[in-house]
C-alpha cells in the first residue's frame, strides 16, 4: 500500500468501540460524556441498534452505565435525564470512559444486551466488545460453574465476567496481565475496551480480527514516533473445558512509557471517530494488548512471531474533520454522490500524468514487472466492489492481454478455487474489512498469489495483509451504500490498466484516448450530476413500482448490476441488472407495458446490439427509459424518457451512466421515506461471512 502501515484483520458489522482517557487534563464530566457520545456518533454508521457509556461515578467509588436501545440520541437524551445523579458539572484531571454501538449479534437489541457489559453488579470490571466470541458458550459454562450468573444473552458478558473471575484467583495481577489471561481464552474475533473500578485511571484495549486504533492527543510533543512492543514471558497453551488459570505473564523489556504528563488517549474502531481529537494514531495488531496507566501507553504482546515488528508506528492521517461531516446534504449518501467530481481526481491525484500520458502507482511499481509475468489476473470483491471489477475486466483484458477472472469473494471460497503461485489476486474494497474477501485474500497468499489490495482505508486489514496496493483515496465513504468509491475503485482499475500497456506500442493510440477521458472524467461527472433534478422527477414516476429492470451489456453491464444493486439496498425494491444480451433467453417475458425498464445504451462496441435489445422492449409495449450520450436522438426515438450523458471513451463510460442510477436510488428511497444512509439489515462493513 503507499501509506498506512501493513497486517492485521477482519472488522464485525455494526459495532463501534470509542473510549476516551484524560490523564492530567482536566475535564468536567459533561466534556467527557459529551466526547464519548459524539465518538459514538461519528461510528453510528456502523451499526445502530443501540449504545451505552460507562464512567466513574461522582464519588469515583464505583462505575455508572448508561444505557439505551435504538440510536446514539437516545443514548444521549438519557444521559440528559439523569444529569443530576451523573453530576455533569464537577470536574477531573483523569479519568476513563468507555462507549459503545451495538449491533445485535447475540440476543435481541435490548439496554441489557448493550454494551458496556458488566462483571457483576457491582462493576468491578466492565467491557466494550466488537465482533463474536464463538467459544462464549464453553466459557459462559464453566463460569457458571463458578457461581457467576449472567444477565445478558450476549456473548460479551462473558469476557467482563471472565476477567472478574481471574481477578479474584490473582488480585495480585496487573489490569493488563488480567485482559492478557483473558484473551488467550477467546476463540473468534474482537475488540475489546477493559474499565475497572479496581484500577481507576486505567484502560487496557485489546483486537484479534477486529479493528481497533490508539488516538494520541499530547499536550507537548511525542517523544517518540514508535512505541516499543513488550513481551510477556510464555505461556502454557489455553484449553477450554475447565480453563486452567495461566501462569502470570511478566514484561520482558522495561516498561517505556509513551509520555508522562497532559495526555489524551482514544480508542476506536475507526479513525472517523478520534480524527477531529487528534491526527496521531497507532493501529493495533491483532492480539497486541494497549494499556495506559498513570498516563502511559504500552503496547504488549505475549508471542513472538517470525514477522513481528519491534514497535507499533504512531502514524499522521491525512483525513480531515470536514471529510466526515455531512455539510449541506441531507444525508452522507447524498454527499457522497456529488463529491465525485473530486474523489475521482484525488484517486488519480500524483499518480496520472497527463503532460506525458503516464501513471505511477508508488504502491504496487516495484511488484509490476512479476504482475507482467503472471499467468492470469484474478480481480475478487463483495455488492459494490465486485462490480468495479466487472466494469473494468474488459479493458484490463485488452490492455494487459491478460486472462482476467472476477470472483464473487463468497462463492470463490464455496468453490475452493485452484489459485496458483503466479496468479495476481486484486482484492477490492471499499471497507478493507468485508470478511469474505479477507478470507478470499487469505486462501489465495497461502497458495502463493501476488496479493494485491484496491482498498479506501488506510490501514485495515486487506490493506495490511496485502503484498502491496493501491489507495483509492476516495475520501471517507460513511453512507452504507457504496457510491464514490465504486467510481474511485473503477478509476484505479483503470490506472492500473494504463501502468500495465505504457510499453505496448500498439496500445497507445487507445492509452491516449483513455488519458484524454479520464482528464475530463470530473467536469463530465460534473455535468451528470446536473440531471439531480430531472432525476429527482423520474422518481417520483418511479417509487410506487414495485419492481424496476436494468438492462444493458459491454462496459454498461456494471452500470446495470450497480444500479439495481443500488435501488434494492436503498428503495427495498425489486430490482434486476439484466445483460441484454440475455433478454431473449427468459428476461423478456418480464417485459409489458407496465414494467418500467431502464436501458443503458452508449455509443460503443454494441451499441447496435443494445439498440436490437431496446426494440425487443418497445415491441414488446415497454417504455424503456434511456440513459445514452448527449444528442443520441436515434435512441431517444424508441424510449419514454432519456437521460443524457455526456460521451466518453467507451471504457470510461460507465463512471457516468452509473451516476443517474446513484441519483435515482437514492430519490426513490428518500419517497419512499426510508434512511439512505442506514438502510435497514444493513451494515457499512460486512465482516461476517
Ligand atoms: O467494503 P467493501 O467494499 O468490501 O464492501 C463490499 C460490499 O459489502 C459493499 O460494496 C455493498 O455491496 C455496498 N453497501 C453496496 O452499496
Amino acid at each position: 500500500m503507499e501509506e498506512g502501515p501493513f497486517g492485521g484483520s477482519c472488522r464485525f458489522p455494526g459495532q463501534g468501540i470509542f473510549a476516551y482517557l484524560n490523564y492530567l487534563t482536566p475535564k468536567s464530566r459533561r466534556e467527557i460524556l459529551e466526547l464519548l457520545v459524539n465518538g459514538l456518533k461519528r461510528l453510528e454508521y456502523r451499526g445502530y441498534d443501540s449504545a451505552g457509556v460507562a464512567l466513574d461515578t461522582p464519588d469515583g467509588k464505583d462505575i455508572a452505565i448508561v444505557k439505551k436501545s435504538g440510536k446514539v440520541k437516545a443514548l444521549q437524551d438519557e444521559i440528559v435525564s439523569k444529569g443530576e445523579s451523573l453530576q455533569i458539572d464537577l470536574s477531573t484531571d483523569c479519568h476513563v470512559g468507555i462507549a459503545h454501538t451495538r449491533w445485535a449479534t447475540h440476543g435481541v437489541p435490548s439496554e441489557v444486551n448493550s454494551h458496556p457489559q458488566r462483571s457483576d453488579v457491582g462493576h468491578s470490571f466492565v467491557v466494550v466488545h466488537n465482533g463474536i466470541v464463538t467459544n462464549y458458550k464453553d466459557v459462559k459454562l464453566f463460569l457458571e460453574k463458578k457461581g457467576y450468573c449472567f444477565e445478558s444473552e450476549t456473548d460479551t458478558e462473558i469476557i467482563a465476567k471472565l476477567i472478574h473471575h481471574l481477578y479474584t484467583q490473582h488480585p495480585n495481577y496487573s489490569f493488563r496481565e488480567l485482559v492478557e489471561q483473558v484473551i488467550q481464552q477467546l476463540e473468534g474475533a474482537f475488540a475489546l475496551a477493559f474499565k475497572s473500578r479496581h484500577f481507576p485511571g486505567e484502560c487496557v484495549a485489546t483486537r484479534r480480527g477486529s479493528p481497533l486504533l490508539v488516538g494520541i492527543k499530547a499536550k507537548t510533543r511525542l517523544a517518540t514516533d514508535h512505541i516499543p512492543i513488550l513481551y510477556s514471558k510464555d505461556h502454557r497453551p489455553h484449553g477450554r473445558g475447565d480453563m486452567p488459570i495461566l501462569p502470570r505473564s511478566d514484561s520482558t523489556a522495561e516498561f517505556q512509557p509513551l509520555e508522562d504528563k497532559e495526555i489524551e488517549y482514544f480508542f476506536a474502531s475507526d479513525a472517523s471517530a478520534v480524527i477531529e481529537h487528534t491526527n496521531r494514531v497507532i493501529f493495533l495488531e491483532d492480539d497486541d494488548v494497549a494499556a495506559v496507566k498513570d498516563g502511559m501507553l504500552s503496547i504488549h504482546r505475549l508471542r513472538r512471531s517470525l514477522d513481528d515488528s519491534h514497535s507499533r508506528e504512531i502514524i499522521t492521517l491525512k483525513m480531515e474533520i470536514q471529510q466526515i461531516m455531512k455539510g449541506n446534504y441531507s444525508s452522507f449518501m447524498q454527499k457522497e454522490i456529488f463529491e465525485q467530481p473530486e474523489s475521482v481526481v484525488n484517486t488519480m491525484r500524483g499518480r496520472v500524468n497527463f503532460e506525458d500520458n503516464s501513471v505511477i502507482l508508488g504502491g504496487i511499481k516495484e511488484y509490476i514487472p512479476e504482475v507482467r509475468r503472471c499467468r492470469r489476473l484474478m480481480l475478487i470483491g463483495c455488492g459494490t466492489s465486485y462490480h468495479s471489477a466487472i466494469a473494468t475486466r474488459q479493458l484490463l483484458e485488452e490492455l494487459t492481454e491478460l486472462p482476467v477472472v472476477v470472483e464473487l469473494a463468497s462463492d470463490f471460497l464455496d468453490r475452493n478455487t485452484p489459485v496458483f503461485r503466479d496468479d495476481v489476486c486484486f482484492f477490492i474494497s471499499q471497507s478493507g474489512e468485508t470478511a469474505d474477501t479477507l478470507m478470499a485474500l487469505r486462501y489465495c497468499k497461502n497458495r502463493g498469489a501476488l496479493i494485491i489490495g484496491i482498498t479506501n482505508t488506510v490501514g485495515s486489514s486487506i490493506c495490511r495483509e496485502s503484498h502491496c496496493g493501491v489507495h483509492i483515496n476516495a475520501g471517507p465513504e460513511i453512507g452504507v451504500a457504496s457510491t464514490k468509491a465504486y467510481t474511485s475503485q473503477f478509476v484505479s482499475l483503470v490506472m492500473f490498466a494504463l501502468v500495465m500497456s505504457e510499453d505496448r506500442i500498439s496500445h497507445q493510440q487507445r492509452r491516449a484516448e483513455i488519458f484524454n477521458g479520464l482528464k475530463h472524467i470530473d467536469e463530465q461527472i460534473r455535468e451528470v450530476l446536473k440531471l439531480d433534478e430531472e432525476v429527482s422527477k423520474l422518481a417520483k414516476d418511479l417509487y410506487t413500482h414495485k419492481s424496476l429492470l436494468i438492462m444493458g451489456r459491454g462496459y454498461n453491464f456494471s452500470t446495470c448490476l450497480e444500479g439495481a444493486l443500488k435501488v434494492k439496498e436503498l428503495a427495498y425494491m425489486h430490482s434486476e441488472g439484466i445483460m441484454a444480451g440475455e433478454l431473449k433467453h427468459g428476461p423478456l417475458a418480464l417485459v409489458d407495458k407496465a414494467m418500467p425498464v431502464i436501458m443503458i445504451v452508449t455509443r460503443d462496441p454494441v451499441y447496435v446490439k443494445c439498440m436490437n435489445a431496446l426494440q425487443q422492449v418497445t415491441a414488446r409495449e415497454g417504455r424503456p427509459i434511456v440513459i445514452c450520450e448527449k444528442g443520441d436522438t436515434e435512441t431517444q426515438s424508441f424510449s419514454s424518457k432519456t437521460l443524457e450523458v455526456p460521451h466518453t471513451v467507451d471504457c470510461l463510460q460507465g463512471l457516468l451512466t452509473v451516476i443517474p442510477m446513484q441519483l435515482l436510488s437514492y430519490h426513490i428511497a428518500v419517497l419512499r421515506g426510508y434512511n439512505v444512509d442506514c438502510p435497514r439489515n444493513l451494515a457499512k462493513s460486512v465482516t461476517v461471512e
